[in-house]
């Protein structure tokens, strides 16, 4: 197939403003840190752990893990562009890059959802627990997320492989999204936009609507508990989880569902710098800061190092 007449973007990414480039280099290499290293502490909390060996931790630790990768599909290449200054990508490149964020964010917001379950579970059905949660479960709802990401996605690129790109080779983004790509086509892409919206749409609707689902019935079980404390104790194993959630729709809804169409294109890389840089970093602050179990293990891994250091 023809695929493509011209063979490299442009990612114009921040613009090339010689003082901002450091800057901005130094910000995303500490944001990357910092997120793979907080990723890494709690995925080997959730390991070595025995108290955290729960499928709610399970599920942490598997989003944690999904988190690094999510990060690692587009900052390393943005910092490299950042200290090269060599801003062009191939047109493969640009689509294995969109393949990769698509298929991640899909399962992100797949697994929130498990995550959304086992709180339901947990919290409307105590008793049955053991039962309906267990490693077993746990593992297929995460390898289920995994595998549904890959068809939705693997489904929506066979449509936009159709796309043809001639002469406009700028992007002005910091990396492959779906819309910048889509302009740059030469191809008509009315209907393709409408396919690919529907297939993108429904894979988004399918976990938030599940998610939503679940918290309306932990919510209105909650509220039926009469003392104010036991209602605090439910909510309180949930409460990590539901900032966590509110982050990600919060920053998808403002960067993918709220029109901007004349809203200028800075306004629109900042929000999905937002989206995609700190959503993955946020995740393991809210579960060190406000999660007890998880405060706790951190506490006694700490004092079983200097423990060790002493020795
Ligand atoms: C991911 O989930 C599986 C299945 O429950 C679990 O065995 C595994 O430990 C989890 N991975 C992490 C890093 O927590």
């Amino acid at each position: 197939r023809n695929h493509s007449l011209i063979s490299e973007f442009i990612l114009l990414g921040f613009g090339n403003d010689p003082k901002l480039q450091p800057l901005l280099f130094l910000l995303f290499l500490l944001i990357y840190n910092v997120t793979v290293a907080g990723n890494t502490l709690i995925i080997a909390l959730v390991v070595v752990d025995h108290n955290l060996r729960t499928p709610m931790y399970y599920l942490l630790g598997n989003l944690s893990f999904l988190e690094i990768c999510y990060t690692s599909a587009f900052l390393p290449r943005l910092l490299a562009s950042l200290w090269t200054g060599d801003r062009s990508v191939s047109v493969k490149g640009c689509f294995v890059q969109l393949y990769f964020f698509a298929v991640m964010s899909a399962t992100e917001a797949l697994l929130l959802a498990a995550m959304s379950y086992d709180r339901y579970v947990a919290i409307c059905h105590p008793l049955r627990y053991a039962a309906l949660m267990n490693g077993r479960v746990c593992g297929r709802l995460v390898a289920g997320s995994w595998l549904c990401s890959f068809l939705n996605c693997t489904l929506t690129d066979v449509f936009l492989w159709q796309l043809t790109f001639c002469d406009a080779k700028e992007m002005d983004h910091f990396f492959c999204d779906f819309t910048p790509l889509i302009k740059l086509s030469c191809s008509d892409t009315r209907t393709l936009e409408l396919v690919t919206l529907t297939i993108a749409a429904l894979g988004a609707l399918v976990p938030c609507v599940l998610t939503l689902t679940s918290y309306v019935c932990i919510i209105s079980t909650v509220l039926r508990i009469p003392s104010s404390t036991g209602r605090k104790k439910a909510f309180s194993t949930c409460s990590s989880h539901l900032i966590v959630l509110s982050v990600f729709y919060g920053a998808v809804i403002t960067v993918y569902v709220v029109p901007t169409g004349n809203a200028p294109t800075v306004l629109h890389k900042i929000l999905s710098v937002f989206y995609i840089v700190l959503t993955p970093l946020i995740n393991p602050i809210i579960y060190c800061l406000r999660n007890k179990e998880v405060q706790e293990s951190l506490q006694k891994a700490l004092f079983k190092l200097a423990a060790f250091r002493n020795r």
